[in-house]
């Protein structure tokens, strides 16, 4: 690929060549893909109005480009390497060929059900490799994807289900993760009962579980299957046309949903998988994602497939049947380049060294880390025991709104640091701001991070809601993209993330945001108000706190009995992965003369930074700190 990096030298000058002319740059490597017609502008932008378009007038079609274009070389090449969660059941190779195949008669039963490019098609299904045929076949016919991670409760699938107006739910009967059997059927079915626009439910057979089959609405895949040919024409699009939504969690409100079009995705995921893994054709390359989230689409699916490569599907977690497996499938199939998150590391840092030291984890070449700050102890673990000293650790900072990596070393040219995402990737302009909107020049400096100037990743829009895009993210700094991450400079100009700056909070690499939390536990008939804050947390990075105010006093007894009801009601709202750590009941919670609720003095209270907690002699309620504190979980 043009402009690949090289070295260290290269990279300043490939970074020199991206800022001083963006669109030749970008323009060179767009034209190693395959395009029906040629665009007419590579770029054109309005950052103040969030308008962008990157080559503007192309039609391509994006399967063609991750799939067809590699038949004639590749066509026997494992594309997709899918590991079950049970080790005792089969791997499945699944070559370029067999993936034309699958992904074609995929497309073929989708347009069987009336789905037609530009209709938005919901996926709800486990790590499985119909999840990739199915998000491929959507891209075939230029339907729009909007994946839902399959750990998301009825209430969240709905709500994403109607904010786009999906027309068909691909799903399973059932999941497994580790030794745990996940009904998604039902959950389907009930969020069905608040979605009229979606016609028809095609069902994937997974675990073989019953379940409450709907004439007339619900499809089996595999009969669709048999009657359905192995060939479909990919639908070309236009360059700006939406290829896929992805909702993320903000900190107020409804779910965004973040909208990536075509060929600007295409060309940036493709070029940063290239750079930042330094995958070679023979390479095994493994990110442990899940689809559901944006690292899953971006370089579990379309960078690597884009590039030819060979990427493992793991259905499984790292714990089951036992913490070796991560290294067993490493061992087995001889991976080159592991791409996890930081959690992921910290659980298994806490394991008997042993679990990875009876693997021979020799191929890999390059680790990598995504979704939250890894901590210092975690990644010098990750570098001597899995890398073994010798495999750079690539920090990879992103978002699900940048589409693809932003900031990150490049293996063998970038020395790493530990803690450090490092430089920004050629043609990514990082901004450092200050309080005062001003930006914060030379080294040794810390602010807000923005960009400032376009790249192919970015997206475009929030579904159904361009001024949410404009306000959220283009209002702060005008004329730059704001982040929602604070970040340093350190003095050799390497980019630190130091984490959110605003209401999200990041637990085990998963976004969440408050507002959605706090709205939920709010419905409980016993509950006052609440606040929720993050506190620093072993394994996850970040926990859960609640600070819970009640409308009457209850016993001890009746606290813990209202504690699970919380949670229940959080895990139906949003999912599991929401839930509170700590719960802590109070009866009043620290605020301002106009009533806003103080979260700097109670995040400051979770983390146990008591001695820290500022001037609260202003607050409407001082005493009511003293009594938090108290009573601190
Ligand atoms: O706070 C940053 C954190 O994850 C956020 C983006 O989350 P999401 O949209 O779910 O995408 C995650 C996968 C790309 C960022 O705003 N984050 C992501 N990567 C890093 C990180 N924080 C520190 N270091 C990273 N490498």
């Amino acid at each position: 690929m043009k402009y690949q990096v090289k070295n260290l030298k290269s990279y300043f000058n490939i970074q020199d060549k991206a800022i001083n002319n963006p669109e030749k740059f970008w323009k060179k490597i767009a034209k190693e893909f395959s395009w029906q017609t040629k665009w007419n502008q590579v770029l054109d932008y309005d950052m103040h109005k969030a308008e962008i378009k990157w080559f503007d007038g192309g039609e391509l079609n994006m399967s063609e480009n991750c799939i067809d274009r590699h038949l004639k070389l590749r066509g026997d090449k494992t594309a997709i390497i899918f590991e079950p969660n049970d080790p005792k059941e089969k791997e499945q190779h699944i070559s370029y060929k067999q993936l034309h195949e699958e992904v074609s008669k995929m497309a073929n039963i989708l347009k069987g059900q009336g789905v037609e490019k530009g209709d938005r098609v919901c996926v709800y299904l486990p790590m499985i490799p119909e999840l990739a045929y199915t998000v491929l076949a959507c891209a075939r016919i230029g339907a729009i994807h909007s994946v839902v991670f399959a750990g998301f409760s009825a209430n969240a699938l709905s709500s994403r289900i109607n904010d786009s107006s999906c027309k068909l739910v691909v799903t399973a009967d059932g999941s497994y993760r580790g030794d745990k059997q996940i009904d998604l059927k039902s959950i389907v079915d009930k969020a069905l009962t608040n979605c009229n626009t979606v016609k028809s439910v095609v069902l994937v057979k997974r675990t073989g579980q019953k379940l409450d089959f709907q004439h007339g609405r619900d499809l089996w895949y595999h009969d669709l299957k048999k009657e359905v040919d192995d060939h479909c024409d990919p639908v070309i699009v236009k360059s700006e046309d939406p290829l896929f939504i992805l909702y993320t969690s903000g900190s107020t409100g409804k779910p965004k949903g973040m909208v990536h079009t075509t060929a600007g995705y295409m060309v940036y995921s493709a070029y940063t998988f290239k750079n930042v893994f330094q995958y070679e054709e023979e390479d095994v390359y493994w990110c442990t994602a899940d689809i559901g989230w944006i690292t899953g689409h971006s370089y579990i699916i379309y960078g690597p497939l884009l590039n030819g490569a060979t990427t493992v599907m793991f259905e499984g977690v790292p714990s089951y049947p036992n913490y070796n497996r991560f290294w067993e499938i490493v061992e087995k199939y001889g991976v080159n380049q592991f791409y996890t998150a930081p959690t992921a590391i910290r659980s298994l840092a806490k394991q008997d060294v042993k679990f990875v030291e009876q693997h021979d984890l020799s191929s890999l070449k390059v680790l990598g880390t995504v979704g939250e700050p890894i901590n210092e102890e975690a990644w010098n673990w990750y570098y001597n025991h899995v890398g073994k000293e010798k495999c750079p650790i690539v920090d990879t900072w992103w978002q699900t709104e940048t589409g693809g990596i932003m900031i990150s070393p490049i293996p063998f040219s970038t020395p790493t640091k530990a803690t450090y995402a490092t430089f920004p990737l050629p043609g990514v302009q990082p901004a450092l701001m200050d309080a005062d909107g001003k930006e914060l020049e030379g080294r040794l400096v810390k602010g807000s991070l923005c960009i400032k100037f376009p790249w192919p990743g970015i997206a475009r829009t929030i579904w159904g809601n361009h001024q949410r895009y404009i306000n959220t993210y283009f209002k702060q700094y005008p004329g730059m993209y704001f982040t929602g991450d604070g970040a340093l400079r350190d003095p050799a100009g390497y980019y630190r993330i130091t984490g959110r700056v605003d209401d999200v909070i990041i637990v085990s690499g998963h976004n969440l945001g408050t507002a959605p939390i706090e709205n939920a536990i709010n419905e409980h008939s016993k509950v006052a108000e609440c606040a929720i804050v993050g506190y620093p947390h072993e394994v996850k990075g970040n926990a859960l706190y609640g600070f819970i105010t009640l409308k009457k006093d209850c016993s001890e007894s009746e606290q813990d009995q209202l504690k699970k009801e919380i949670n229940v009601l959080i895990a139906d709202s949003i999912g599991p992965i929401a839930r509170l750590s700590r719960i802590q009941f109070s009866d009043g919670l620290p605020k301002t003369r106009s009533g806003k609720i103080m979260r700097r003095i109670l995040r400051k209270i979770a983390a146990g930074e008591l001695n820290d907690l500022g001037d609260i002699s202003t607050l409407l309620n001082p005493d009511c700190v003293e009594e938090i504190i108290k009573n601190r979980q």
